[in-house]
């Protein structure tokens, strides 16, 4: 390990004296009061005033109908991508999924829990790469797998930290294939898309009420709505908490209605336990709602302060050879959830990196993604590694790949130099997430930001 204390680089920098956080909960008090009521009420296991509460607050927040609320963003996930499957190809039975043999186009660079949930339903994640203006799924690789695999219909997607994807033109390309969308909003609660009023969602532009902006007709639709099923997550790391939980989002009574059965074990109208489908336990607690009840007043601030957080990074670190994670700034308003680099490749020093162990060397006017999370760490702050690509991980190692130029697998050619273009695994290998949390004080960040100038010394 290196010793950056003694590193003549970083000399006259002090450890900080608490941890700084990649993103923990921030309680405002608030929660208490929702949470005392379930208690003394005795409303506290799965039915309550505070989850039909925060259900409304939620849907009426985001501008959809309806809002399920459920144990985990991942809950919501499994039974958006079991709804859809069902939808696209009937009711499974109770031992197999509903996506039993099929192909579904997924998010690749994205936390496993957006896309398990196609293997919980024995369907198959073909995954798709990322393009580099938002770091979210590639348009131009999806019509490519379309090519390839015209009978997929089903797309899994996620806005990575926080930053709305390409929606428009993903919605029009799942439109022309007939296919449905599960959107993973876990990260992006608070984040808006600015969709055309001649575009795919030109029917929710018209609900939502056309505005202008910057010379284009339009409406801005939040995430979480965008697709034909939508998640979003109350997890601890989130934009907002309730310690855990998440919500399947619609428009449409009868899928709310299907998926809150299938959270409570799916119980037929008889008088004793009756069952013809499969069930879970899957829905929020009461108390977990109170939380959220406190929350949800505080979306917009701690929205507010990681846009702080973000800016002021993307202006500390303006005269080093890196970027920040990029957004469309006329499409998209991110809630920047976690801000994020990336290193220029000219000026990545040498890094490897296995499973247990990694290497850095220190070069001038370089650095590397481990050597600036060593140093932050050896300081007191808290960063992580790019969400490793999922066509990257050991468990979906046999599944598909695709980029723009077709299949992303086998690219390489012991008699030919060169290799395709593999965007998520050059963001995985170059990037990495800042220490991202809203109660970061300026002088922590400026701090954080100071260090990363000097592993490029
Ligand atoms: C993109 C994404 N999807 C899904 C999840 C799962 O949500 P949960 O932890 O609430 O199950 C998370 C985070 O935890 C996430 O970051």
């Amino acid at each position: 390990m290196h010793d950056f204390t003694h590193d003549p680089r970083f000399a006259g920098i002090e450890p900080f004296t608490s941890r700084v956080w990649l993103a923990s909960p921030t309680m405002h008090g608030d929660e208490q009061r929702w949470v005392d009521e379930a208690i003394q009420t005795n409303w506290v296991s799965t039915v309550g005033t505070n989850i039909n509460e925060i259900e409304k607050e939620i849907a009426s927040f985001l501008g959809c109908k309806y809002a399920v609320a459920l144990s985990a963003g991942t809950a919501a996930l499994h039974l958006a991508t079991k709804l859809a499957g069902e939808r696209l190809y009937g009711q499974a039975p109770p031992s197999r999924g509903t996506l039993t043999g099929k192909k579904v186009f997924c998010s690749d660079v994205t936390f496993d829990a957006s896309i398990n949930p196609v293997a919980y339903e024995n369907g198959e994640a073909v995954f798709i790469d990322t393009e580099t203006d938002t770091w979210n799924m590639d348009p131009g690789s999806l019509r490519k797998a379309f090519e390839l695999y015209p009978e997929t219909r089903l797309i899994v997607l996620a806005h990575l930290y926080g930053t709305p994807g390409k929606m428009d033109e993903i919605r029009k390309i799942a439109d022309e294939h007939g296919a449905l969308i599960v959107e993973d909003a876990a990260e992006s609660l608070g984040a808006a898309f600015f969709a055309s009023a001649d575009g795919p969602y030109k029917e929710n532009v018209r609900e939502a009420g056309v505005v202008e902006h910057i010379g284009m007709r339009g409406a801005w639709l939040e995430t979480g709505t965008l697709g034909n099923y939508n998640c979003i997550s109350f997890n601890g790391n989130k934009i907002i908490t309730g310690s855990s939980g998440g919500m399947f989002l619609t428009n449409s009574k009868e899928d709310a209605d299907k998926v809150r059965k299938w959270s409570t074990q799916s119980r037929e109208a008889a008088p004793w336990y009756q069952h013809e489908e499969i069930g879970y336990n899957y829905r929020m607690s009461n108390i977990i709602a109170g939380v959220l009840r406190g929350q949800i007043r505080y979306l917009e601030e701690h929205i507010k302060q990681k846009r702080a957080i973000y800016e002021r990074y993307r202006n500390g670190l303006s005269d080093l050879p890196v970027r920040m994670n990029p957004y469309d700034d006329e499409h998209s308003i991110p809630n920047f959830w976690l801000s994020c680099m990336i290193i220029e490749p000219d000026a990545m020093a040498s890094m490897v990196r296995g499973e247990q162990d990694y290497l850095w060397k220190t070069e001038p006017e370089k650095s590397s993604p481990q050597e600036i999370l060593d140093a932050i760490n050896a300081f007191g702050a808290e960063g992580r590694p790019i969400w490793k690509p999922m066509h990257m991980q050991p468990i979906y190692k046999n599944h598909a790949f695709i980029t723009r130029e077709g299949n992303g697998r086998g690219r390489s050619n012991a008699y030919i130099n060169g290799s395709g273009a593999d965007v998520g695994a050059d963001i995985f290998r170059r990037g990495l997430c800042l220490p991202s949390d809203n109660k970061m004080t300026v002088e922590q960040q400026d701090k954080v930001i100071e260090i990363i100038h000097r592993c490029f010394k």
